[in-house]
């Protein structure tokens, strides 16, 4: 699995849950985070590399947990690389279908929101619902640092969230992997009745399908790199998921 950062290890958390038996190699690509700041040309050159770095740890499945990368580089992913590709889109659909209100918001990166994949999912999925995106500023880097609770988070959050509260919106789509570590931030301000939709668990159900009938090769084992210091990720592993992994350095 790859992300930007360390936001895909709310996809992590999903593989891990879904497939226990499995090894999980898991890279974040910090010294170029943030990626929704970059070009698609530099997405696509990153994914490349990180999934031949991958395919060539042995990985027989790869899972984009990148929103951006997957929007970027999906289609010249499955066309260069060896092994099956489970990629992952903000969940407009179920949250379209199921909206009472009429309108939802999604909250993604500028590069998401701009893409020609989200607009074409709009086109496909939102139907007559009134769709709302809306960029998580500074939100990414809040989840690299580990602060996702304090005053801090809580004013990034408020200040993207809280202009919702009076739009009538009943979704929240989490378009981007790194704000579920906010979810419990964003729930305190807009209350029990505004869902949040969190494509994750749908991207480790679909590796679980392609993963059927086969056997892991090597026991359970979970494995992080980092392509800067190992030292920051080592530090927000145990904040983001509750336990300290070894991280190696991946010089790619
Ligand atoms: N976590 C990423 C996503 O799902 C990208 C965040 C970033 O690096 O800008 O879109």
């Amino acid at each position: 699995m790859f992300d930007s950062g360390l936001g895909g290890l709310s996809v992590w958390r999903a593989v891990t849950r879904e497939l226990p038996e499995w090894p999980v190699t898991y890279l974040a690509d910090q010294a170029y985070v943030p990626y929704g700041s970059k070009s698609r040309e530099q997405l696509i050159e990153r994914s490349l590399r990180i999934g031949h770095f991958l395919h060539e740890q042995g990985a027989s499945l790869l899972v984009v947990a990148c929103n951006t990368a997957t929007s970027a580089a999906v289609d010249t992913m499955r066309k260069e690389l060896p092994i099956p590709i489970v990629a992952i889109e903000p969940a407009v659909k179920p949250a379209a279908r199921a909206s009472r209100t009429g309108r939802i918001a999604v909250l993604a990166t500028e590069f998401m929101l701009q893409s020609a994949r989200f607009h074409s999912l709009l086109q496909r999925h939102a139907g007559t619902v009134e769709v709302l995106p809306r960029p998580g500023r500074g939100w990414v880097e809040l989840v690299e640092a580990g602060r996702i609770d304090g005053d801090e988070a809580r004013e990034k959050v408020a200040a993207v969230v809280e202009p919702l509260l009076a739009e009538n919106v009943d979704h929240i789509v989490l378009g981007c992997t790194h704000y579920p570590f906010l979810a419990p931030l964003i729930r305190d301000i807009v209350g029990p009745d505004v869902v949040l939709d969190d494509p994750a668990e749908g991207s480790a159900r679909r590796a679980a399908d392609l993963l059927a009938g086969k056997a892991p090769q090597k026991p359970n084992g979970y494995r992080f790199y980092t392509t800067a210091d190992t030292a920051p990720m080592s530090d927000v592993l145990p904040v983001l998921i509750g336990h300290p992994y070894p991280v190696q350095h991946a010089g790619i």
